[in-house]
């Protein structure tokens, strides 16, 4: 880290992500998320060592999306071990989150599990063991983030009103034998995980166990196994941002996760996570600004793991 405080680094950020307002597009597919004002932006830092650190619009509650595909992972991993991972694999796609071809090709074994056919899969895992997959998520994101997380339920349902792909998906699947229970209970699950509502500080505070080896220093439990860790960072360094995962591996050099509702967290391996929010995406369903502020909070910190 360099001489300038952690609240000069967001001070500065805000600054330098202002020209890529409106380079983006407010998604649409989910008609809920377009009621969302592309301007907003706020930004949290949660250290290991106990600081905080937010500006803008860091406690506003958005939809975090495909955020919670690493809270239900780490849920699956956590109830089931390894065995998670003859129902999902570990590779990157190259292909955008919500497509077919891969996974017809390859007898419906998802590539990953933040895809959203391996999402579906976890989703599917989870079912064995619970009625309400999207309440264990609910309640993990809530116990991690130590407050309370709501499911929007009108993002719910307008996602599952739409949900034309996604049950495209879970119903391939189901015919190759790779979704076990109602294709139809797995999506409706799934809709209700991703309409969870969380703000930048909740999620920056979430996800300090995968910066700080398992643990979380904010409820003081170990939440991961060391090498579960390791191991969740290596997805998200690989497989978090789907088909440009690279080059923003390239531009940040953190494991990250993306969601379609505008909102980004990363990990510093040892020191913090970061998360972000601004809701005008690239054609990938990456936050522009929010992988700008990324960039621009990376060189300033010069904290990329690469
Ligand atoms: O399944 C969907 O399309 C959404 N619920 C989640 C997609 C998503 O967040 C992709 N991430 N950028």
């Amino acid at each position: 880290m360099n001489e300038l405080s952690i609240d000069e680094v967001l001070a500065e950020v805000a600054v330098l992500v202002k020209p890529h307002f409106g380079k983006g597009r407010v998604p649409d597919y989910i008609p809920q998320l377009a009621t969302v004002p592309g301007t907003k932006f706020g930004m949290a830092v949660r250290t290991v060592d106990g600081g905080e650190h937010a500006i803008g619009d860091a406690d506003e509650g958005f939809s975090v999306q495909s955020i919670t595909k690493v809270l239900s992972l780490g849920l699956a991993l956590n109830r089931i071990g390894d065995e998670v991972w003859t129902r999902v694999g570990k590779e990157p796609s190259g292909t955008p989150f919500n497509h077919l071809s891969l996974l017809e090709a390859e007898g419906g074994f998802p590539r990953n599990p933040f895809i959203n056919a391996g999402a579906l899969a976890v989703t599917d895992i989870l079912l064995d063991k619970v009625k309400d997959p999207a309440a264990l998520v609910r309640g993990f994101a809530g116990f991690l983030a130590d407050g309370p997380v709501a499911i929007d339920e009108a993002v719910a349902a307008s996602e599952l009103d739409n949900a034309w792909q996604n049950r495209a998906i879970a119903n391939l699947m189901r015919g190759k034998g790779t979704v076990r229970h109602d294709p139809e209970a797995v999506v409706a699950a799934y809709s209700r995980q991703c309409a969870l509502t969380m703000s930048c500080r909740q999620l920056a505070r979430a996800f300090l166990p995968l910066a700080a080896g398992g643990f979380s220093p904010l409820v003081q439990e170990t939440i991961f196994p060391e090498r579960l860790t390791r191991r969740l960072n290596a997805l998200l360094l690989t497989c978090g941002i789907y088909d440009s995962v690279g080059s923003f591996a390239y531009r940040v050099g953190l494991p990250a996760k993306s969601g379609v509702g505008g909102g980004v967290v990363a990990v510093v391996p040892g020191k913090a996570t970061v998360a972000v929010w601004s809701p005008e995406l690239d054609r990938f369903g990456t936050s522009v600004v929010g992988a700008r502020a990324l960039e621009a909070f990376s060189q300033l910190t010069n904290c990329s793991v690469l």
